[in-house]
């Protein structure tokens, strides 16, 4: 299951509301994280403004824009084929096409995308959206164009997102840009730049105008969210030397996660990634205090051995994390916990191995997104370590953790037989026309008829049946908390 959060909605093509009077055409589409397509709603905002309107045919787009994603070579290469689709249609169909490539990959290869993919005219990085108008300029004069310049404080904080492709019920709110974690493993700090905050202001003003338009879910986006810091701007490396009055308004990600429950008493809250090291006993503790913030915790890993910890840069051990599970099991007993993992790593052992699927066992994770390891070009493990697991040892472990989650999985759906759970109905079964599909604030997928509620109520639902994924139910009323 080579699988990231969002790859079920890889590649769509996204469709934007039609401002009169615009007589351009743009096809835009994203890969990757989350964070890639909350961006391309930024983008999409920007480009409204310079006279675009979007299409989801390719053959009358006067710009194509994709958002790439660097974090495996798998992602990369499928970026490479959507090119060559591209080029495809330019050469067949609509000669006048332009095509930009913008995210991650821009990033990391910059002026090399232009010399080696002659169908991309346009590379901009992604902390360098704001200049698309003058890019784009460039471009309409006959000009490759290309900015690739990362920022220590852009955090398109005063841009309001064009809602794509959305369900009116959740939506992405972006917190914080960049990491400086600097896990071995890991592209994201070259390709995404130094960690900055959003001003909490902006964010609260994001999340009432959402609410207003109807909304019900909001998820709180960063690479990693629990190191949100706000004291009036700057790196969160530079805190020390703000002054006492920066230090004693400053606001943390548990004091920002509890400004957003108290201002929509309603919103469904979510956020997403934590890292176990900078994950504080104040946030479960947040999540307790507030009913409205969901209880379920995106907790990734990587591994369960000591010394591959070590070797990944993760700056935490197995037993600090097994501790932070028994907190958040004791603080908050029905929380959801999944993991990201990875295996193949350079020099684990099938004894280091053993340590992973251990921690998993003692975990039981109600789900998770598995990886073999991908080299990636300029981060320290490639540089100071051989990718010496063969591709058949990762396949294999792979294979099974793969299906010992599934085990879990069906183990944690299974506990919700019999109960009654609440659902925030976001769309029509994809199975049925005759159900509602929603979620649970554990993150599962719930089914029910419809009977007469709709799109974004919050329902009480009886659950009679399950699949490992999916609970199956019928509604009992309203929650006290629609
Ligand atoms: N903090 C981020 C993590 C980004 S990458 C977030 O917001 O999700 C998502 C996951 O991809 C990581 O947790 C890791 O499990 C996996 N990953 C990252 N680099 C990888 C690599 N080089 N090979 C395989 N998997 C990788
Ligand atoms: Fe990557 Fe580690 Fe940051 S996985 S995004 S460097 S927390």
């Amino acid at each position: 299951m080579e699988k990231t959060i969002d790859e079920n909605k890889q590649g769509q093509s996204l469709v934007l509301e039609q401002k009169e009077g615009n007589n351009r055409k743009l096809f835009i589409e994203s890969y990757g994280c989350a964070m890639n397509f909350s961006d391309s709603e930024i983008v999409a905002s920007i480009m409204t403004e310079q006279g675009f309107n979007t299409t989801q045919k390719l053959e009358e787009a006067d710009l194509v824009l994709v958002n790439t994603c660097s974090i495996r070579d798998k992602a990369e290469q499928t970026v490479r084929k959507r090119l060559e689709k591209y080029n495809a249609v330019k050469r067949d169909h609509n000669p006048k096409m332009k095509v930009g490539v913008l995210g991650c990959m821009a990033e990391r290869l910059k002026t090399k995308f232009l010399e080696e993919e002659k169908i991309v005219d346009l590379v901009v990085g992604p902390d360098a959206y704001k200049d698309l108008p003058n890019l784009l300029a460039e471009v309409d004069e006959g000009r490759d164009a290309i900015n690739v310049i990362l920022s220590k404080e852009e955090t398109y904080g005063d841009i309001a997102p064009v809602r794509l492709n959305t369900n009116g019920v959740t939506a992405f709110v972006s917190i914080t840009r960049g990491c400086d974690n600097m896990c071995t493993f890991c592209v994201v700090p070259f390709t995404r730049g130094r960690e900055r905050s959003r001003d909490p202001q902006s964010i609260l003003e994001e999340i009432n105008d959402l609410w207003n338009k109807g909304y019900k879910e909001i998820t709180l986006l960063g690479q990693n969210v629990d190191s949100y810091l706000w004291y009036g701007g700057g790196l969160k490396k530079d805190f020390e030397k703000a002054s006492d009055i920066q230090k004693a308004t400053s606001v943390n990600f548990a004091k920002l996660l509890e400004l957003c429950a108290k201002t929509q008493p309603k919103m469904r809250i979510r956020f997403s990634t934590s890292n176990p090291q900078d994950f504080t006993l104040d946030v479960i503790e947040t999540m307790a205090k507030y009913h409205n913030i969901c209880n379920h915790i995106h907790l990734p890993v990587q591994s369960g051995n000591n010394r591959v910890l070590k070797e990944m840069n993760r700056l935490h051990t197995r037993e600090e994390y097994m501790t932070l599970i028994d907190n958040i099991r004791e603080i908050i007993p029905n929380c959801a916990i999944s993991q990201d993992m990875i295996v193949g790593f350079p020099t684990e052992t099938d004894d280091e191995f053993k340590d992973t699927v251990s921690l998993m066992e003692y975990v039981k994770y109600d789900f998770g997104y598995m990886f073999t390891y991908s080299e990636r070009p300029g981060t320290l493990a490639e540089r100071k370590m051989e990718d010496d697991i063969p591709e058949p040892v990762k396949k294999q472990r792979l294979a099974e953790i793969v299906e010992l989650q599934q085990e879990h999985s069906g183990y944690r759906t299974q506990q919700n037989l019999n109960t009654v759970v609440e659902v925030l109905i976001e769309k029509t079964s994809k199975k049925s026309d005759a159900h509602w599909s929603g979620r649970t604030p554990q993150n599962l997928v719930t089914v029910f008829p419809k009977e007469n509620y709709k799109i974004g109520d919050l329902v009480n639902v009886k659950v009679n049946d399950c699949t490992t994924a999916t609970l199956i139910g019928e509604a009992v009323g309203y929650s006290e908390n629609n």
